[in-house]
């Protein structure tokens, strides 16, 4: 229920409160510190010649501020931002509509822009390079090409993938940026400026729980923010205390290192039915009814940046702390067996 919860927010249409808690200032946006100063120098000195900022590539795991941080560049440019993304544009056509109705300095963001088609992404390379795109019209005998000259533009692309990006388009690119999950501390700062805008009242200790156990994830944050909030107003006196919310996200069976049910799914999976791995990934996605995808892109970063589980050529293997988190001992045999 719980990845299920998160997810679909996750995939929702923006709402109201997304929208609202999305920080439009790089003084409101809270942690990355070297990708915030690095982007902050980039628009410092494209302002100071007066000059269009070059394309920015942003990736990192789902709910980690790249949007977010597109939004932020476009606002500290002055200029205008068109979204998109990956696999809504079809066809060469649609991105050229796109590109022809842009202005001068404007941002056009691509989101999940890994999932392009093979011949968009062809089109965009020298849009990006020389800001020009050459279109076919007519078709059969009557077919030719016309140039078409664009206005200067930046492309700010996002991606949970950066993998799957190909070097042609990577390279295009003037600064690429990878997202890292958030501190906790830096979670806490996120829920307290939330809690604020929502004009919710929580306890120092209630916003520490939150954030550590919001899976380095700022958009988590949020919404588990959201559901306490919800809890204590129903079964507590509306406030956010420690207690409040351990017990409002235990009800979410998210445990207390912020693991959620498919987290532990995944990780009981490789220990007891791949006897600790290692195991490929298409297996491991099989077995526990998730997408290799999502596994790869949502799942796996965190275990692994957590320590929990480790990628070999092999395959995914439990780590010791993985063991020592279900009351194993590494080699396969539970403590119970044991003594
Ligand atoms: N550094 C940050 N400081 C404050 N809030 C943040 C930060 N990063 C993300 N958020 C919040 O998390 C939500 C999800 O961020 P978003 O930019 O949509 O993530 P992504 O595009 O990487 O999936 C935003 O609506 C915003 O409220
Ligand atoms: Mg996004």
């Amino acid at each position: 229920m719980t990845e299920r919860f998160v997810t679909e927010t996750l995939n929702k249409k923006e709402t109201d409160f997304d929208i609202s808690l999305r920080p439009s200032l790089f003084a409101d946006f809270v942690g990355q510190g070297k990708v915030k100063e690095r982007l902050e120098l980039f628009v410092a000195a494209a302002k100071g010649r007066n000059d269009v900022m070059d394309h920015v590539l942003l990736s990192g795991p789902p709910g980690l501020g790249k949007t977010t941080l597109a939004f932020i560049l476009a606002e500290a440019m002055g200029v205008n931002i068109k979204v998109t993304s990956g696999p809504v544009i079809d066809k060469p056509g649609d991105l050229a509509g796109l590109l022809t109705n842009l202005q001068r300095g404007d941002v056009l963001f691509i989101d999940e822009i890994h999932r392009l088609q093979k011949a968009v992404e062809e089109y965009l390379y020298s849009a990006m390079e020389d800001f020009v795109i050459d279109i076919v019209i007519d078709q059969g005998p009557h077919a030719r090409s016309v140039r078409l000259n664009l206005p200067k533009f930046t492309l700010i692309g996002a991606t949970t993938r950066s993998g799957l990006l190909t070097a042609p388009l990577r390279s295009r690119f003037g600064l690429n940026n990878r997202l890292d999950y958030y501190e906790a501390a830096d979670l806490q700062q996120i829920i307290e400026r939330s809690a604020r805008i929502l004009n919710v009242d929580v306890e120092k200790a209630g916003s520490w729980e939150i954030a550590s156990r919001a899976r380095g994830t700022p958009r988590i944050a949020n919404n588990l923010l959201r559901w306490v909030r919800d809890y204590a107003q129903v079964r507590a006196d509306n406030r956010i205390t420690k207690d409040v919310a351990d017990k409002a996200l235990s009800m979410l069976d998210i445990d207390e290192h912020g693991l959620d049910e498919m987290d532990k799914r995944i990780l009981e999976t490789i220990l007891h039915k791949f006897a600790g791995g290692p195991v490929g990934v298409s297996s491991l996605a099989v077995s526990v009814g998730e997408e290799t995808g999502t596994i790869e892109e949502v799942y796996e970063p965190y275990l692994i940046q957590q320590g929990y589980l480790k990628r070999t050529p092999q395959g995914r293997v439990a780590t010791d702390r993985c063991y020592e988190k279900f009351g194993l001992k590494p080699g396969g045999k539970s403590q119970r067996e044991l003594f």
